[in-house]
Protein backbone atom coordinates (compact mmCIF):
# COMPACT_ATOMS: atom_id res chain seq x y z
CA UNK A 1 0.00 0.00 0.00
CA UNK A 2 1.14 3.78 -0.87
CA UNK A 3 0.38 6.78 1.34
CA UNK A 4 -2.80 7.17 -0.12
CA UNK A 5 -4.29 3.88 -0.17
CA UNK A 6 -3.45 3.72 3.31
CA UNK A 7 -4.98 7.13 4.39
CA UNK A 8 -8.31 5.80 2.04
CA UNK A 9 -8.18 2.24 3.72
CA UNK A 10 -8.14 4.09 7.39
CA UNK A 11 -11.00 6.91 5.97
CA UNK A 12 -13.36 4.13 5.33
CA UNK A 13 -12.60 1.75 7.49
CA UNK A 14 -11.49 3.36 10.84
CA UNK A 15 -13.38 4.61 13.69
CA UNK A 16 -12.89 8.77 13.28
CA UNK A 17 -12.03 9.47 17.01
CA UNK A 18 -8.35 9.64 16.67
CA UNK A 19 -6.89 12.98 17.56
CA UNK A 20 -7.22 15.92 16.16
CA UNK A 21 -3.41 16.19 15.11
CA UNK A 22 -3.43 12.83 13.65
CA UNK A 23 -6.55 13.86 11.71
CA UNK A 24 -4.90 16.68 10.13
CA UNK A 25 -1.64 14.75 9.75
CA UNK A 26 -2.41 12.96 6.75
CA UNK A 27 1.12 11.71 6.79
CA UNK A 28 1.64 7.51 6.84
CA UNK A 29 4.81 6.95 9.27
CA UNK A 30 6.85 3.91 7.95
CA UNK A 31 9.73 3.57 9.96
CA UNK A 32 11.47 5.82 13.29
CA UNK A 33 15.40 6.07 13.59
CA UNK A 34 16.45 8.29 17.12
CA UNK A 35 14.97 11.67 16.65
CA UNK A 36 13.52 11.21 13.12
CA UNK A 37 10.17 9.60 11.49
CA UNK A 38 10.03 8.22 7.78
CA UNK A 39 7.06 8.56 6.36
CA UNK A 40 5.92 5.84 3.69
CA UNK A 41 7.54 7.58 0.93
CA UNK A 42 10.79 7.72 2.59
CA UNK A 43 10.56 12.13 3.62
CA UNK A 44 12.19 12.76 6.96
CA UNK A 45 10.55 14.36 10.40
CA UNK A 46 12.05 15.56 13.25
CA UNK A 47 9.78 14.49 15.84
CA UNK A 48 9.13 17.15 18.23
CA UNK A 49 6.52 14.87 20.13
CA UNK A 50 8.22 12.10 20.63
CA UNK A 51 5.94 9.69 19.54
CA UNK A 52 3.04 10.85 22.54
CA UNK A 53 6.13 11.76 24.93
CA UNK A 54 6.65 8.11 25.04
CA UNK A 55 10.17 7.97 23.04
CA UNK A 56 12.27 9.49 25.36
CA UNK A 57 15.65 7.94 23.89
CA UNK A 58 14.10 8.80 20.15
CA UNK A 59 12.78 5.75 18.26
CA UNK A 60 14.62 2.27 17.82
CA UNK A 61 17.03 3.06 20.26
CA UNK A 62 19.82 -0.07 19.17
CA UNK A 63 19.93 -1.05 23.00
CA UNK A 64 16.19 -1.60 23.65
CA UNK A 65 16.00 -2.62 20.31
CA UNK A 66 18.28 -5.62 20.95
CA UNK A 67 17.08 -6.58 24.08
CA UNK A 68 13.38 -6.41 23.04
CA UNK A 69 14.21 -9.00 20.38
CA UNK A 70 15.61 -11.19 22.41
CA UNK A 71 13.19 -11.24 24.58
CA UNK A 72 10.81 -12.06 21.46
CA UNK A 73 12.45 -15.16 21.06
CA UNK A 74 11.99 -16.29 24.45
CA UNK A 75 8.67 -15.39 25.78
CA UNK A 76 5.75 -12.87 25.87
CA UNK A 77 3.02 -13.34 28.08
CA UNK A 78 2.59 -16.35 30.70
CA UNK A 79 -0.44 -14.13 32.41
CA UNK A 80 1.27 -12.25 35.76
CA UNK A 81 3.44 -14.90 36.41
CA UNK A 82 7.05 -13.97 37.73
CA UNK A 83 9.89 -13.74 35.18
CA UNK A 84 13.19 -12.03 34.70
CA UNK A 85 11.72 -9.69 32.73
CA UNK A 86 9.63 -8.28 35.22
CA UNK A 87 12.20 -8.69 37.91
CA UNK A 88 14.60 -6.37 35.99
CA UNK A 89 11.66 -4.20 35.56
CA UNK A 90 11.18 -3.75 39.31
CA UNK A 91 14.87 -3.12 40.16
CA UNK A 92 15.54 -0.59 37.52
CA UNK A 93 12.65 1.50 38.57
CA UNK A 94 13.64 1.42 42.35
CA UNK A 95 17.08 2.56 41.49
CA UNK A 96 15.48 5.73 40.19
CA UNK A 97 12.25 6.38 42.56
CA UNK A 98 12.27 7.96 45.52
CA UNK A 99 12.78 5.76 48.64
CA UNK A 100 9.48 5.80 50.43
CA UNK A 101 7.92 4.58 46.86
CA UNK A 102 9.11 0.20 47.60
CA UNK A 103 6.86 -1.23 45.83
CA UNK A 104 5.40 -1.39 42.19
CA UNK A 105 2.73 -2.83 40.23
CA UNK A 106 2.69 -2.84 36.48
CA UNK A 107 -0.51 -2.09 33.84
CA UNK A 108 -0.30 -1.24 30.44
CA UNK A 109 -2.06 2.25 29.69
CA UNK A 110 -1.56 4.99 31.99
CA UNK A 111 -5.67 5.43 32.39
CA UNK A 112 -5.21 1.31 33.63
CA UNK A 113 -2.56 2.92 36.30
CA UNK A 114 -4.59 5.71 37.04
CA UNK A 115 -7.69 3.17 38.29
CA UNK A 116 -5.39 1.13 40.07
CA UNK A 117 -4.05 3.97 41.65
CA UNK A 118 -7.77 4.61 42.72
CA UNK A 119 -8.56 1.33 44.03
CA UNK A 120 -5.45 1.39 46.14
CA UNK A 121 -6.06 4.87 47.92
CA UNK A 122 -9.73 4.03 49.07
CA UNK A 123 -8.59 0.02 49.85
CA UNK A 124 -6.89 2.28 53.26
CA UNK A 125 -9.38 5.08 53.24
CA UNK A 126 -11.32 5.53 56.22
CA UNK A 127 -15.46 5.27 55.91
CA UNK A 128 -15.54 9.20 56.31
CA UNK A 129 -13.02 9.63 53.48
CA UNK A 130 -14.93 8.53 50.25
CA UNK A 131 -14.34 11.99 48.03
CA UNK A 132 -11.26 12.56 45.66
CA UNK A 133 -9.55 15.41 44.93
CA UNK A 134 -8.36 17.06 41.49
CA UNK A 135 -7.15 19.93 39.52
CA UNK A 136 -9.06 22.05 36.95
CA UNK A 137 -7.58 21.01 33.54
CA UNK A 138 -5.84 18.03 34.59
CA UNK A 139 -6.21 15.14 32.82
CA UNK A 140 -5.70 11.32 33.62
CA UNK A 141 -7.43 9.18 31.35
CA UNK A 142 -10.19 8.16 29.65
CA UNK A 143 -11.83 5.07 31.12
CA UNK A 144 -14.96 5.41 34.03
CA UNK A 145 -12.54 6.05 37.28
CA UNK A 146 -9.76 8.61 35.46
CA UNK A 147 -12.54 10.31 33.74
CA UNK A 148 -14.26 10.85 37.08
CA UNK A 149 -11.24 13.22 37.68
CA UNK A 150 -10.97 14.79 34.19
CA UNK A 151 -13.74 18.15 34.54
CA UNK A 152 -13.34 19.48 31.28
CA UNK A 153 -14.36 18.46 27.50
CA UNK A 154 -12.00 15.92 25.91
CA UNK A 155 -14.06 15.51 23.25
CA UNK A 156 -17.02 13.55 24.06
CA UNK A 157 -20.17 13.96 26.81
CA UNK A 158 -19.32 14.74 30.13
CA UNK A 159 -18.72 12.00 32.44
CA UNK A 160 -16.92 13.60 35.67
CA UNK A 161 -17.61 12.16 38.79
CA UNK A 162 -17.56 14.33 42.02
CA UNK A 163 -14.14 15.11 42.46
CA UNK A 164 -13.38 17.87 44.19
CA UNK A 165 -12.09 20.67 42.33
CA UNK A 166 -8.99 22.93 42.54
CA UNK A 167 -6.93 25.76 40.75
CA UNK A 168 -4.14 24.40 38.74
CA UNK A 169 -1.40 27.73 39.05
CA UNK A 170 -1.92 28.86 35.39
CA UNK A 171 0.16 32.18 35.75
CA UNK A 172 -0.65 32.98 31.64
CA UNK A 173 -4.55 32.72 32.47
CA UNK A 174 -5.10 32.93 35.78
CA UNK A 175 -8.86 31.65 36.80
CA UNK A 176 -8.08 34.80 39.95
CA UNK A 177 -6.91 37.00 37.51
CA UNK A 178 -3.58 37.95 39.65
CA UNK A 179 -0.18 38.07 38.50
CA UNK A 180 2.42 36.28 40.15
CA UNK A 181 4.42 36.85 42.60
CA UNK A 182 1.87 39.82 44.00
CA UNK A 183 -0.34 36.76 44.04
CA UNK A 184 0.72 35.27 46.88
CA UNK A 185 -0.16 31.62 45.83
CA UNK A 186 -3.87 32.51 45.87
CA UNK A 187 -4.86 29.61 43.70
CA UNK A 188 -2.26 27.35 46.02
CA UNK A 189 -4.16 28.67 48.71
CA UNK A 190 -8.08 28.04 47.82
CA UNK A 191 -6.65 24.15 46.76
CA UNK A 192 -6.08 23.87 50.40
CA UNK A 193 -9.16 25.53 51.67
CA UNK A 194 -11.28 23.30 49.68
CA UNK A 195 -9.57 20.15 50.17
CA UNK A 196 -9.40 20.60 53.96
CA UNK A 197 -12.70 22.03 54.50
CA UNK A 198 -14.27 18.99 53.36
CA UNK A 199 -13.47 16.42 56.00
CA UNK A 200 -13.92 13.56 53.52
CA UNK A 201 -11.30 13.63 50.57
CA UNK A 202 -9.45 10.61 51.12
CA UNK A 203 -6.64 11.89 48.27
CA UNK A 204 -5.31 14.78 45.91
CA UNK A 205 -4.85 13.35 42.19
CA UNK A 206 -2.30 16.06 40.14
CA UNK A 207 0.08 16.51 37.46
CA UNK A 208 2.99 18.13 38.48
CA UNK A 209 3.11 19.68 35.37
CA UNK A 210 0.07 19.85 33.99
CA UNK A 211 0.26 17.97 30.56
CA UNK A 212 -2.58 17.69 28.07
CA UNK A 213 -4.05 20.80 30.00
CA UNK A 214 -1.29 23.15 27.71
CA UNK A 215 2.17 22.68 30.11
CA UNK A 216 1.24 24.47 33.10
CA UNK A 217 4.13 24.85 35.14
CA UNK A 218 3.48 25.70 38.63
CA UNK A 219 5.34 28.45 40.96
CA UNK A 220 8.18 26.60 42.49
CA UNK A 221 6.51 26.78 46.09
CA UNK A 222 3.07 25.57 44.91
CA UNK A 223 3.32 22.09 45.20
CA UNK A 224 5.02 21.82 49.05
CA UNK A 225 2.24 24.62 50.13
CA UNK A 226 -0.29 22.11 48.67
CA UNK A 227 1.66 19.20 50.07
CA UNK A 228 2.16 20.54 53.89
CA UNK A 229 -2.10 21.12 53.73
CA UNK A 230 -2.60 17.51 52.57
CA UNK A 231 0.02 15.83 55.27
CA UNK A 232 -1.90 17.87 57.76
CA UNK A 233 -5.15 16.32 57.26
CA UNK A 234 -4.00 12.93 55.67
CA UNK A 235 -5.10 13.57 52.78
CA UNK A 236 -2.82 11.01 50.03
CA UNK A 237 -0.66 12.96 47.29
CA UNK A 238 -1.07 10.41 44.03
CA UNK A 239 0.88 12.39 41.33
CA UNK A 240 0.14 11.50 37.94
CA UNK A 241 3.46 11.57 36.25
CA UNK A 242 2.10 9.05 32.89
CA UNK A 243 4.03 12.23 31.28
CA UNK A 244 6.83 13.17 33.69
CA UNK A 245 8.06 9.88 35.10
CA UNK A 246 11.44 8.87 33.08
CA UNK A 247 12.80 12.01 33.13
CA UNK A 248 10.99 14.34 30.90
CA UNK A 249 11.02 17.44 32.63
CA UNK A 250 14.71 17.05 33.81
CA UNK A 251 14.72 15.20 37.33
CA UNK A 252 13.61 11.61 37.40
CA UNK A 253 10.01 12.25 38.36
CA UNK A 254 8.49 16.27 38.43
CA UNK A 255 7.80 15.94 42.05
CA UNK A 256 11.04 15.77 42.77
CA UNK A 257 11.71 19.06 40.79
CA UNK A 258 9.22 20.78 44.07
CA UNK A 259 10.74 18.53 46.40
CA UNK A 260 7.49 16.92 47.53
CA UNK A 261 7.17 12.99 47.94
CA UNK A 262 4.10 11.46 46.83
CA UNK A 263 2.35 8.67 48.78
CA UNK A 264 1.81 7.19 44.89
CA UNK A 265 2.81 7.82 41.68
CA UNK A 266 1.86 6.58 38.18
CA UNK A 267 4.34 6.55 35.40
CA UNK A 268 3.76 5.47 31.72
CA UNK A 269 4.59 6.80 28.48
CA UNK A 270 8.42 7.77 28.92
CA UNK A 271 9.09 4.83 30.61
CA UNK A 272 9.29 1.95 28.10
CA UNK A 273 9.83 3.25 24.40
CA UNK A 274 6.48 3.02 23.25
CA UNK A 275 5.47 -0.44 24.41
CA UNK A 276 2.40 -0.73 26.43
CA UNK A 277 3.74 -0.37 29.86
CA UNK A 278 2.85 1.82 33.25
CA UNK A 279 3.69 1.39 36.96
CA UNK A 280 1.81 2.33 39.92
CA UNK A 281 4.55 2.75 42.57
CA UNK A 282 3.86 3.70 46.40
CA UNK A 283 4.76 3.17 50.15
CA UNK A 284 4.91 -0.43 51.27
CA UNK A 285 1.79 0.33 53.13
CA UNK A 286 -0.40 1.46 50.56
CA UNK A 287 0.45 -0.85 48.21
CA UNK A 288 1.35 -3.96 50.19
CA UNK A 289 -0.83 -4.02 52.96
CA UNK A 290 -4.73 -3.72 53.52
CA UNK A 291 -7.39 -4.40 50.26
CA UNK A 292 -4.83 -3.41 47.72
CA UNK A 293 -2.26 -6.42 48.31
CA UNK A 294 -5.29 -8.90 47.86
CA UNK A 295 -4.62 -11.78 45.32
CA UNK A 296 -5.57 -10.16 41.96
CA UNK A 297 -6.13 -6.90 42.80
CA UNK A 298 -2.78 -5.64 40.93
CA UNK A 299 -3.31 -7.97 38.23
CA UNK A 300 -4.57 -7.29 34.47
CA UNK A 301 -4.13 -9.73 31.42
CA UNK A 302 -0.98 -7.55 29.82
CA UNK A 303 0.00 -6.15 32.77
CA UNK A 304 3.50 -6.64 33.43
CA UNK A 305 4.09 -8.75 30.33
CA UNK A 306 7.74 -9.71 29.76
CA UNK A 307 7.95 -7.81 26.14
CA UNK A 308 6.94 -4.16 27.85
CA UNK A 309 9.22 -5.23 31.24
CA UNK A 310 11.94 -5.71 29.04
CA UNK A 311 11.57 -2.69 26.95
CA UNK A 312 11.34 -0.81 29.99
CA UNK A 313 14.19 -2.34 31.78
CA UNK A 314 15.81 -1.69 28.63
CA UNK A 315 14.83 2.22 28.35
CA UNK A 316 15.53 2.50 31.92
CA UNK A 317 19.10 1.32 31.74
CA UNK A 318 20.04 3.29 28.85
CA UNK A 319 18.72 6.22 30.82
CA UNK A 320 21.39 5.76 32.89
CA UNK A 321 24.39 3.95 30.98
CA UNK A 322 24.28 7.32 28.59
CA UNK A 323 23.56 9.89 31.16
CA UNK A 324 20.52 11.39 29.64
CA UNK A 325 19.18 13.10 32.28
CA UNK A 326 22.45 14.91 33.38
CA UNK A 327 22.07 16.45 29.68
CA UNK A 328 18.29 17.52 29.81
CA UNK A 329 19.21 21.10 31.48
CA UNK A 330 21.26 22.15 28.91
CA UNK A 331 19.00 21.14 25.93
CA UNK A 332 16.22 23.03 27.90
CA UNK A 333 18.04 26.19 27.81
CA UNK A 334 18.82 25.82 24.25
CA UNK A 335 15.04 25.05 23.37
CA UNK A 336 13.83 27.77 25.72
CA UNK A 337 15.89 30.58 24.77
CA UNK A 338 14.77 29.38 21.08
CA UNK A 339 11.32 29.54 21.53
CA UNK A 340 11.19 33.01 23.64
CA UNK A 341 13.17 34.39 20.51
CA UNK A 342 10.51 33.10 18.56
CA UNK A 343 7.56 34.68 21.30
CA UNK A 344 9.38 37.99 20.88
CA UNK A 345 9.33 38.20 17.59
CA UNK A 346 5.72 36.74 16.52
CA UNK A 347 2.66 38.16 17.59
CA UNK A 348 0.91 34.71 17.16
CA UNK A 349 2.36 33.85 20.05
CA UNK A 350 0.93 34.43 23.62
CA UNK A 351 3.21 32.68 25.66
CA UNK A 352 5.48 29.85 25.73
CA UNK A 353 6.02 27.71 28.93
CA UNK A 354 7.77 24.33 29.67
CA UNK A 355 10.22 22.34 32.05
CA UNK A 356 13.05 20.10 30.81
CA UNK A 357 12.05 19.30 27.42
CA UNK A 358 7.95 19.64 27.74
CA UNK A 359 6.81 23.13 26.50
CA UNK A 360 3.79 24.73 24.89
CA UNK A 361 3.74 27.36 22.20
CA UNK A 362 -0.09 29.13 22.91
CA UNK A 363 -1.67 31.02 20.16
CA UNK A 364 -3.39 33.86 20.30
CA UNK A 365 -5.07 36.08 18.10
CA UNK A 366 -5.04 38.94 20.20
CA UNK A 367 -1.93 39.54 22.54
CA UNK A 368 -3.56 42.27 24.77
CA UNK A 369 -6.87 40.17 25.39
CA UNK A 370 -5.34 36.44 25.15
CA UNK A 371 -7.92 35.35 22.85
CA UNK A 372 -7.25 31.69 22.03
CA UNK A 373 -6.45 31.13 18.16
CA UNK A 374 -7.31 27.22 17.27
CA UNK A 375 -6.83 28.06 13.83
CA UNK A 376 -3.56 29.45 13.79
CA UNK A 377 -2.08 26.67 15.95
CA UNK A 378 -3.61 24.02 13.68
CA UNK A 379 -2.10 25.85 10.53
CA UNK A 380 1.58 26.20 12.41
CA UNK A 381 1.23 22.38 13.19
CA UNK A 382 -0.18 21.68 9.77
CA UNK A 383 2.93 23.66 7.90
CA UNK A 384 5.66 22.75 10.08
CA UNK A 385 4.92 18.88 9.68
CA UNK A 386 4.94 19.81 5.75
CA UNK A 387 8.47 21.26 6.53
CA UNK A 388 9.17 18.25 8.26
CA UNK A 389 8.80 18.46 12.14
CA UNK A 390 5.95 17.07 13.73
CA UNK A 391 4.82 18.42 17.20
CA UNK A 392 1.73 17.90 19.04
CA UNK A 393 -1.61 19.58 18.76
CA UNK A 394 -4.43 20.15 21.38
CA UNK A 395 -6.84 23.09 20.71
CA UNK A 396 -4.87 26.34 20.75
CA UNK A 397 -1.58 24.79 22.18
CA UNK A 398 1.00 23.30 20.50
CA UNK A 399 3.06 21.04 22.62
CA UNK A 400 6.92 20.46 21.91
CA UNK A 401 8.63 17.40 23.13
CA UNK A 402 11.73 16.28 21.60
CA UNK A 403 13.71 13.47 22.59
CA UNK A 404 15.54 13.68 25.90
CA UNK A 405 18.66 12.57 24.01
CA UNK A 406 18.24 15.54 21.61
CA UNK A 407 21.07 16.95 19.59
CA UNK A 408 21.52 20.64 19.66
CA UNK A 409 21.92 20.52 15.58
CA UNK A 410 18.28 19.00 15.74
CA UNK A 411 16.57 21.44 18.48
CA UNK A 412 18.45 24.13 15.79
CA UNK A 413 17.09 22.75 13.11
CA UNK A 414 13.89 22.61 14.52
CA UNK A 415 13.63 26.11 15.55
CA UNK A 416 14.67 27.44 11.99
CA UNK A 417 11.53 25.64 10.70
CA UNK A 418 9.21 26.94 13.76
CA UNK A 419 10.55 30.64 12.75
CA UNK A 420 9.57 30.00 8.90
CA UNK A 421 6.00 28.48 9.56
CA UNK A 422 5.34 31.90 11.88
CA UNK A 423 6.78 33.98 9.48
CA UNK A 424 4.47 32.08 7.05
CA UNK A 425 1.44 32.59 8.98
CA UNK A 426 1.88 36.13 9.28
CA UNK A 427 2.74 36.76 6.20
C1 LIG B 1 -1.13 12.77 32.83
C2 LIG B 1 -1.83 11.66 32.10
N1 LIG B 1 -2.46 10.72 32.81
C3 LIG B 1 -3.09 9.70 32.22
C4 LIG B 1 -3.12 9.58 30.86
C5 LIG B 1 -3.83 8.43 30.21
O1 LIG B 1 -2.90 7.56 29.63
P1 LIG B 1 -3.38 6.50 28.53
O2 LIG B 1 -3.74 7.25 27.30
O3 LIG B 1 -2.16 5.64 28.34
O4 LIG B 1 -4.51 5.77 29.14
C6 LIG B 1 -2.46 10.52 30.07
C7 LIG B 1 -2.47 10.43 28.61
O5 LIG B 1 -2.04 11.28 27.88
C8 LIG B 1 -1.81 11.60 30.71
O6 LIG B 1 -1.19 12.57 30.00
Amino acid sequence: MNSEQVLATEQQLLSPGISEESQLAGVVFAKGQGSYLFDLEGRQYLDFASGIFTQNLGHNHPEVVAQVKQQLDELWNVHDASTPARARACQALSRHLPEPLTRVAFFTTGAEAVEAAIRAVFSSAPPEKQRLAALRYGFHGKTQGARSLVHWDIGYSNQSGNSVLGYAANCYRCPLERSYPSCDMQCAKLVNKHISSKGNIAALFFEPVQGAGGVIVPPPEYWSMIAEVCRENGILLVADEVISAGGRTGPFLACQHYGIEPDLVMGAKGLSSGFPFSVLAGREELMAQGAFAGAGSASSTYGGNPMSCTAAAATLEVLENEQVLAGIEEKSLRLENGLRTLAAEHSAIGDVRGLGLLWAIEFVSCRKQKTPDADAARAFYRQCLQAGVRTCLGGNIVRIGPPLNISDADIDAALVIFDACLAKAEA
